[in-house]
């Protein structure tokens, strides 16, 4: 169990590691698009880690090649629906707002 941040709204919760960011996120209460229910097609759920990027699991080939088809991706780009919590604290900011 790690702890979450999430901004803007600075909602902080416990999350069990291996968790997606999109169940925690919408678990916590907070609205994020995921038009393509996490199937890694939309880039929706686009979002920025923060602080502790470096202790969640690395992105994968279908992540990756969907985050190369977006527009404003940064080396803190993460999709919530591919990237699963680790074991440290993580601090998100949602970029889409539903
Ligand atoms: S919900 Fe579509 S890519 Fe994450």
């Amino acid at each position: 169990m790690a702890q979450l941040t999430i901004q803007p709204s600075g909602t902080v919760v416990d999350v069990i590691a291996g968790t997606p960011l999109l169940s925690a996120i919408l678990a916590a209460g907070e609205k994020i698009h995921h038009k393509c229910d996490g199937k890694a097609e939309c880039g929706s759920c686009h979002i920025f880690v923060l602080e502790g990027r470096k202790t969640l699991p690395r992105i994968q080939k279908i992540e990756n090649e969907q985050l190369d088809a977006l527009v404003g991706v940064s080396s803190k780009s993460r999709l919530a629906c591919q990237t699963l919590m680790g074991e440290e604290a993580v601090t998100i900011e949602l970029l889409s707002f539903v």
